[in-house]
Order: C-alpha cells, then structure tokens, then sequence
C-alpha cells in the first residue's frame, strides 16, 4: 500500500485478505503472521473517501459524508462472501472510529471549509454514502441488505443509483454483522515491518 493512501486525512483504505484459519480464530493469543497479508490471500479492496457536502439548498448546514468503494478483484473470489464480510467489518470499524476518524479529517481542512461546520458540535457523519451503477444487481442487493437506501428512484445522469445509510449506531451496526450470523468481532494489531 502507498505510504501516502495511510497518510491522507480524507480517505481510509483497508485490503480484503482471507479468513485466518479457524483453528486460529479459536485461539485466544490470535495475531497475525506476514502470510496473512501475501499477496494469495488478498482478494479486494474496501475505501471511505471524506467529504463535506454544503447540500443543495443554500442555507442547509453542512455535512460530513464518507463515500464507499468495495471491489472484490478476480470473479473467481465473487460471490463468496467476502464482499459482505469486508463491508460488515469496514461499517464496525468506521462507527467504532468515527471520532477520531471525523477528527483527523477536519483537523486537515482548510481554514474556510472548516468554518462551515458547525463548530463546538460533536463530529458525526451524517451518513455513508455508495454510487453503483444501475445495473450491478449484486452490489445493489448486498448494500441494501446492509441498511443502505436508494435516494432517488432514478438512475443520476451516469446510470448510477446512490445508497446512503444514516444509522450509524453502535447498536445498529452490530444487529446487521449478527443478522449475517457473525459471532465474533476482534480488532486485531497489525504491525508492518516496512
Ligand atoms: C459487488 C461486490 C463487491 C460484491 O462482493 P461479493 O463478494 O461478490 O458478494 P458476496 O458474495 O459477499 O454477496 C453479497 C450479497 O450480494 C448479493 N448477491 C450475491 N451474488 C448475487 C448475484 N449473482 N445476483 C444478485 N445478488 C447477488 C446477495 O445479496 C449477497 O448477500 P447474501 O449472500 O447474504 O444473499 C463484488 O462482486 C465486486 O467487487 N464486483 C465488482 C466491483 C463492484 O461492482 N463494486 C461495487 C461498487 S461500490
């Protein structure tokens, strides 16, 4: 990964590896190895591009949206759950680090832009936000199974639908990983030796 794609302010980016082995998830001292992250085992990408959106009437105040992108890369690994599985994990993360997630992105606007949003105000995102394209049916039905709405019921003028989802409660989030039968959630350290 770049060094710069870790550094930016607006922009989170992880890489979709396969499962450990369960034998390993059984564990109780699990960590990760450097296979984990060989280049066999990564199979997609998932980002959250940062924005502040003035909205398009004049005196709306603004509002912090974080834009998705999901690829599982070879069609081969599609339809095998990892698109799911990467963006239930990715919607945990960003709303367990929404603060410091929102902080860091702020804290990296220029003065002007920052003076629009309303200041001493706790940071939220005011939702999550995916463009697909109209006729992606896979990727349609795996956000809307995840809580995410179309905002309008016409395509925008590049054939894409945007899904946007404003609950981004704790509580809301982990109700959708265990409606998907997850049992088990753990944030484990990654150290990369450069
Ligand atoms: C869209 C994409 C991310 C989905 O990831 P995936 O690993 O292939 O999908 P999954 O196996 O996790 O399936 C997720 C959901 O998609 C839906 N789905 C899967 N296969 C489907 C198919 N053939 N037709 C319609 N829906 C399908 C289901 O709702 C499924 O959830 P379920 O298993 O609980 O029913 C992946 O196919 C991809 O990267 N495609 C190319 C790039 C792209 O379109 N990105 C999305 C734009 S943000």
């Amino acid at each position: 990964m770049q060094r710069s794609w870790r550094q930016d302010a607006d922009k989170l980016t992880f890489i979709s590896c396969r499962p450990v082995s369960q034998s390993r998830i059984n564990a109780t001292d699990i960590h990760l190895v450097p296979e984990d992250e060989a280049a066999q085992n990564m199979v997609g990408d998932i980002n959250l591009f940062l924005r502040v959106d003035d909205g398009d009437e004049g005196d709306a105040p603004p509002q912090l949206i974080g834009e998705i992108e999901l690829m599982i890369a070879e069609k081969a690994n599609q339809g095998h759950g990892f698109g799911k599985a990467s963006l239930l994990v990715f919607l945990r993360y960003v709303v367990e680090q929404e603060a410091r997630i929102l902080d860091e992105f702020v804290g990296s606007l220029e003065a002007g832009e920052k003076e629009k949003l309303v200041q001493g105000q706790e940071l939220k995102f005011h939702c999550l936000s995916v463009k697909i394209g109209k006729d992606n049916s896979r990727s349609l039905a795996l956000f809307e199974s995840l809580g995410f709405v179309k905002v309008s019921v016409e395509p925008n003028f590049f054939g894409e639908f945007e899904l946007r989802r404003a609950d981004l409660g704790v509580q809301g989030v982990s109700d959708s990983l265990a409606a998907a039968g997850v049992e088990r959630y753990v944030e484990l350290a990654y150290e990369r030796k450069e």
